[in-house]
């Protein structure tokens, strides 16, 4: 694919549902699901096979799964799902996932509130993961949280963050996804982290995973692309958040990165009105404010 195309991961089923107040049913889920695959996504995050004590708007993992394998199995859409350890990752493999991701954190804060162990033991127990998936013919993407400051830690210093992704990559993870968990980035510290990872680790091995509690999802994603990089996670409707980050709102709008997007001339084979739709139709379902700026303008249009 060409230097213009940027690939846009969803994340609105799992990053976008896992913090909301309610258990969002089974059915929504699977809607939201059903009609994110007719807009060009190649990539739709699906669940998460974690503790359903730890994150219970999530413990229909194995249904979900069950609905992508009868509705899509066809599909050339790729449906990753979150695993935190072996038996997550045998959950998801019998469930029929074909593509995890594993979840680390650059700040220790961080990891201990979200899964419950320090930074070492959360590599130590991904890398066993790595290993089975890669050999049951899995993809592994690896996600790093907290890469520009931790809600218990505060300011992360990027080495943190380049320490645990190199280590996730030497496991066989395709691409590290870097969280900002908090979304308190900006162009200017997103660019002083590229800027060092970028030392060590290719563009094409990095994607942005930028929260907008502070207004500066869009603004970071164009600054990561000047810099190179060209795979970013959204949420329609910027669903999301993160039930172990106080304070956290959601994923950076995916109509906000679209229309953005297009308009610089790159190709996301997505098709923003269609995306604004479900972002309106979902955030009407949940009964919550639509936070794209983007959605709500185009649906009054
Ligand atoms: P723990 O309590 O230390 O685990 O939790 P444990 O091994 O002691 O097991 C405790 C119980 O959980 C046992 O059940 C296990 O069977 C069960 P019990 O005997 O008490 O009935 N359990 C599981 N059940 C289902 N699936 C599993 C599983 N593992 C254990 N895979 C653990 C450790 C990691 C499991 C827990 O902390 C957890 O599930 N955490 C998940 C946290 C999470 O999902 N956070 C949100 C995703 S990360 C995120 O949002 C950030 C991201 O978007 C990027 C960014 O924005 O930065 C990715
Ligand atoms: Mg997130």
């Amino acid at each position: 694919k060409s230097h213009e195309y940027v690939r846009i991961v969803d994340v609105s089923v799992r990053d976008g549902l896992q913090n909301e107040r309610g258990f969002v049913p089974t059915e929504i889920k699977c809607e939201l699901l059903d009609r994110l695959t007719r807009t060009g996504l190649e990539a739709i995050e699906a669940t998460s096979f974690v503790s359903p004590k730890w994150v219970p708007q999530l413990a229909d993992a194995r249904k979900v799964m069950g609905h992508i394998k009868r509705a899509h199995s066809a599909s050339k859409i790729r449906f990753p799902v979150l695993v935190p350890n072996k038996g997550g990752l045998e959950s998801a493999r019998a469930a029929g996932a074909t593509e995890i991701a594993v979840f680390a954190s650059a700040s220790e804060g961080f990891s201990r509130k979200n899964i419950n162990c320090s930074i070492e033991e959360s590599l130590r127990r991904y890398k066993e993961v790595c290993l089975l998936a890669l050999q049951y013919g899995m993809k592994v993407r690896g996600y790093v949280s907290c890469v520009i400051a931790c809600p218990y830690d505060g300011h992360t210093p990027p080495e943190n963050v380049l320490r645990v992704s190199q280590s996730l990559l030497d496991m066989g993870c395709f691409e590290i996804s870097l969280g900002d968990t908090i979304g308190v980035g900006t162009p200017a510290t997103i660019g002083i982290l590229l800027n060092y990872l970028l030392k060590t680790i290719p563009s094409h091995s990095l994607a942005g995973h930028f929260h907008d509690t502070y207004g500066q999802g869009v603004a970071n994603v164009v600054k990561a692309l000047e810099m190179g990089i060209r795979t970013f996670d959204a949420s329609v409707g910027g669903l999301g958040g993160c039930p172990f980050a106080k304070g956290a709102t959601g994923n950076v709008a995916m109509e906000d990165v679209l229309y953005c997007l297009h308009s610089m001339g790159f190709k996301t084979g997505v098709n923003l009105e269609m995306v604004a739709d479900i972002g309106d139709w979902i955030s009407k379902t949940l009964a919550r404010n639509n936070s794209s700026r983007c959605g709500t303008a185009l649906v009054n249009r």
